[in-house]
């Protein structure tokens, strides 16, 4: 399956296809000079079947986690390209999950004021979502994705056949993000979840080509694409709040979303597809460092922080909550019943 990105001035393919990385030359020039970039707990099998195909790469390797996306690892990462002699004709290849992506891109979009960045994503969020769009960043000390640019691939390359390495908590974090789309844009997506057995390609096929469409419309996140952070709000706030990042993403994401459904019924809904997912219910996590966090948000100011509310699936509102109402929120358990 073929997506293409229509982007005024860089549009760019999306590959899903089965093999994909078996065959990246018929994607890009595997002979220019080229930064692979990668981290430990990406598969060896999944880097030298890209490595054996490029003739001029370098590798860098981090340690896996988001614990790596900052910029200590982000300067490793630049000084290896200098050394490596990389130019404004060489490119970088992320082969990784959102985390690898999101600091190969920022990388990619910094090194000599930007060069080419293509994105191999090998976890099932980096598939359904993080690999569109452009958006790159790494974190500083515990607030997520607060220096970053705007750094669309020039082809992302989903290869469902990497995913048979990836274990099953990931897995189902990733799906998170799926449901996410599918609460926002479409109810049939929501249904997929609900099915007997899930369609996984299907599922991250829909669930992509949703976020192209918004990207599309709203390249730089001035209206629909703030729509994407639902979920997100206090799901990143919960994320950084635990010292080593004890949640993933996807399960913060997958909690955070259920502060900001009203409908008990759809909450219910969530819930269930959550549980039948295995993703954790999420109680656990300090209130004032979470409320904290909140106040260095990105879609925040002194007024108030825009949110995103979901009440039935396929539509949602945006909603600017007072400070004091959003701690209020973060009191709540959303596990049990709703209170505001
Ligand atoms: N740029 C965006 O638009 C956007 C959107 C959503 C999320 N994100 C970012 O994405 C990040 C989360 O991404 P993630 O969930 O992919 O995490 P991740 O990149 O840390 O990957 C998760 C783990 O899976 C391992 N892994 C990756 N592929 C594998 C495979 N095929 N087999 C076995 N193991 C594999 C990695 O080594 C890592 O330990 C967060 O930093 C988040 O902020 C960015
Ligand atoms: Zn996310």
């Amino acid at each position: 399956m073929l997506l293409n990105v229509s982007l005024p001035g860089h549009s760019y393919p999306i590959v899903i296809e089965n093999g994909c990385l078996n065959q990246i030359r018929a994607y890009l020039n595997t002979d220019r000079k080229t930064m692979l970039v990668c981290d430990s707990g990406i598969p060896k099998q999944w880097v030298d079947l890209v490595c054996n195909q490029l003739s001029d790469a370098s590798l860098f390797c981090f340690e896996q986690g988001e614990g790596s996306k900052n910029m200590q690892t982000l300067e490793a990462l630049l000084s290896a390209m200098v050394d490596a002699g990389l130019n404004r004709k060489s490119q970088v290849i992320a082969l990784g999950g959102g985390v690898t992506g999101d600091m190969a891109g920022f990388a990619s979009a910094i090194y000599m004021r930007g060069i080419d960045f293509y994105n191999f994503p090998t976890t099932v969020l980096s598939q359904v979502d993080s690999s569109v769009g452009g958006k790159t960043a790494v974190d500083l000390g515990r607030v997520k994705n607060i220096v970053g640019a705007f750094w669309q691939p020039k082809a992302v390359l989903i290869d469902p056949q990497v995913l048979s390495t990836l274990d099953e908590r990931q897995q189902a974090a990733g799906l998170a993000e799926a449901l996410k789309m599918g609460l926002l844009f479409d109810e049939k997506l929501v249904e997929a979840f609900e099915q007997d057995t899930l369609d996984l390609p299907a599922i991250i096929a829909r669930s992509v080509d949703l976020k192209r469409q918004v990207v599309e419309e709203d390249e730089k996140e001035a209206g629909l694409r703030k729509a994407l952070n639902f979920g997100h709000t206090i799901g990143h706030a919960i994320e950084g709040s635990f010292e080593n990042y004890e949640y993933l993403h996807g399960e913060c994401i997958a909690a955070g979303m259920l502060y900001f459904v009203e409908d008990e019924a759809l909450r219910d809904r969530i819930r269930s597809i959550c549980t039948r997912l295995n993703l954790p219910e999420i109680r656990t996590f300090d209130a004032q460092s979470v409320k904290q966090l909140l106040r260095s948000d990105k879609k925040g100011n002194e007024t108030g922080i825009a949110c995103v509310f979901v009440d039935r699936p396929g539509s949602f509102r945006f909603e600017t909550l007072k400070p004091e109402e959003i701690d209020r929120l973060v009191e709540e358990d959303v596990y049990e019943k709703h209170i505001r």
